[in-house]
């Protein structure tokens, strides 16, 4: 099969820091499926992978955590899916990616594609869907139906991103939060507004009193996006008694969280393969969650946050798409298509 892969850690301008091969196709485990993969998105793991190291891989090792494609196998104890279903997945950071024409997945992590959507606009969503699904309702327990006497605020640092663009969505559109995202940049401020943020202010400048300046002494969550070590104070200056704090972005130093004690508020992170790569008990949740997902795109409520999409699937492509993505200003998600 063709396959985009490396077996050294190098910067992007280096040629062999992502190379076309030909590997041969996996086999599918008990509960795996085989996949022909149709379409691919990049995301910032994708690229932290990769960063240069002096770490040789034996065998090449294949990137990317986000794809749509097609079952063309079943393991023997697969009872969630059948050969013909198009399917949308993330996958498992401790097992081959989805940059090559066919992978093998756990069928526990999988969902049924949305059908309004085209392998590329469903390729855009699983990584950062189930990201900001976890982050809202199994992280924070942001209440679920929407209580529209007891309106509650969010606050989503870095907005237009991959994950903001569905974080946005989800927050305003199916939990019923009033929703003040941040940006920096026009283009960006304006589609953070697109996708359903009712405010944006700039992530460059003083957060706390841009917010308190709309009139919210505080918010009830803090959903942190980017640069944890840079926006954690404000957070906890702004986040409401009783609120939660949800971050996706390591640190390089120890957190202080004390000044959330008097408030009784909650800092938690989210790191969305801790399912997969502990094989948790719960770790179908991810199937059925990214089946809802699915439902809300066809139902209309969600919509694909692909902003660009380039063709083939080739070593130059997600060289781009990495180079892009290394810059830091990323609106929606880079999507790829064919092989
Ligand atoms: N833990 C997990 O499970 C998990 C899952 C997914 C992603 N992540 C991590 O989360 C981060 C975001 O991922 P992503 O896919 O959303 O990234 P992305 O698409 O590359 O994010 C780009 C956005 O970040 C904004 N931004 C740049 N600098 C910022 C700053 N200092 N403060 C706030 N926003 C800033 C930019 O807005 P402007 O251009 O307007 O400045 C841009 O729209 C990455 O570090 C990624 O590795 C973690």
């Amino acid at each position: 099969m063709k396959a985009v892969a490396l077996t050294r850690y190098l910067p992007t301008y280096h040629p062999e820091s992502l190379i076309d091969m030909k590997l041969p196709t996996p086999t599918p485990g008990p509960r795996d499926l085989l996949v022909r993969v149709e379409a691919i998105a990049v995301n910032p793991v994708d690229t932290k992978v990769r960063a240069p190291k002096d770490k040789i891989e034996p065998e090449p090792r294949i990137l990317g955590w986000d794809a749509a494609g097609t079952v063309v196998g079943v393991g023997s104890e697969v009872s969630l899916f059948q050969v013909g279903d198009a399917v949308y997945y993330a996958g498992d950071l401790t097992r081959q990616g989805c940059n090559s024409e066919f992978q093998v997945v756990d069928e526990r992590i999988v969902g049924h594609k949305p059908k309004s959507l085209t392998p590329g606009g469903a390729a855009a969503l699983p990584l950062t869907a189930i990201t900001a699904w976890e982050c809202l309702f199994d992280r924070m327990m942001v209440k679920m139906p929407p209580q529209p006497e007891y309106r509650q605020t969010i606050l989503i640092i870095g907005g237009a991103g991959g994950v903001g663009s569905i974080a946005i969505q989800l927050a305003a559109k199916v939990a019923g939060l009033h929703v003040i995202a941040t940006a920096s940049r026009p283009e960006s401020t304006a589609w953070c507004r697109e996708f359903g943020a009712h405010e944006v202010v700039n992530h460059h400048q003083n957060l706390v009193s841009q917010v308190q300046a709309l009139g919210h002494e505080f918010v009830n969550y803090v959903l942190i996006l980017n640069d944890t070590e840079q926006h954690a104070a404000a957070a906890m200056q702004l986040v409401a008694p009783q609120g939660a704090i949800c971050s996706i972005v390591e640190t390089t130093k120890p957190l202080d969280i004390a000044p959330l004690k008097n408030k009784s508020a909650r800092f938690c992170w989210e790191m969305m393969f801790t399912r997969s790569m502990y094989k948790t008990d719960d770790m179908i949740q991810q199937h059925y969650l990214l089946n809802e997902v699915a439902k809300l795109v066809d139902q209309g409520v969600l919509r694909t946050t692909v902003n660009q999409t380039l063709q083939p699937i080739n070593a130059a492509n997600v060289r781009q798409a990495h180079v892009q993505l290394e810059a830091g200003h990323t609106i929606g998600k880079i999507v790829l298509e064919g092989f």
